[in-house]
């Protein structure tokens, strides 16, 4: 692929990104088999994880998306969290299960979850391709993890630089000269 060029290293490879969904599918349909529950896309990097993880989901369920972006900085150094695309489906009585391709601080997961839960969600857990707990500014746990990886920047199956390289059938690390051009 040409957008492989910039890729200088693959942290999760496709092989390994079936045998995490396939574990995952696995994991989630003994879980949830009885539990009709909403999957929850946080766009836009959810979308190749989501699209082939529910594939392996042997219940009913329903999907919905939200778009969510995180602001820090400001005089406090305070976290705000603004809900761009709301979910538009009630989530009161509903188990919902979100589905992220990373946790890193943990910021923006836990102001979606504490914001289903004030709807009345009957639970809200968070199944992620990959975690990053050295990036962890508030004390969370993703329910269901992929893969831990360090902290570093990663990019692709949905994670992007600049809003690229989310179509990269796999994640990995960009070279240093992509960010050095910018
Ligand atoms: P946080 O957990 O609130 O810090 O937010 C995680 C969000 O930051 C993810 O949904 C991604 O959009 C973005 N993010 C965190 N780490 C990376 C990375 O390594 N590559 C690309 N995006 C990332
Ligand atoms: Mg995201």
């Amino acid at each position: 692929m040409m957008i492989d060029n910039d890729i200088e290293k693959t942290i999760v490879g496709r092989e390994e990104i079936v045998e995490i969904i396939d574990r995952l599918g696995k994991e989630l349909t003994r879980d949830y088999k009885d539990k009709y529950p909403i999957l929850v896309g946080i766009l836009k990097g959810c979308i190749p994880f989501m699209s082939d993880l529910m594939k392996h989901l042997d219940f009913h369920l329903e999907i919905g998306y939200m778009d969510v972006s995180s602001y820090f900085g400001g005089l406090t150094g305070a976290v705000d969290v603004k809900i761009e695309m709301d979910l538009n489906m009630p989530v009161k009585g509903r188990h919902v299960l979100i589905a992220e391709d990373i946790v890193d601080s943990g910021r923006t997961l836990h102001a979606v979850i504490k914001l289903l839960e004030h709807r009345g969600a009957k639970s809200v857990k968070v199944v992620t391709l990959l975690d990053k707990p050295e990036g962890r500014k508030i004390d969370y746990v993703p329910a269901y993890i992929g893969v831990t990886i360090p902290k570093v920047f990663v990019v692709g199956y949905g994670l992007d630089y600049e809003g690229r390289y989310r179509n990269l059938p796999y994640v990995g690390l960009l070279k240093p000269e992509i960010y050095e051009n910018d």
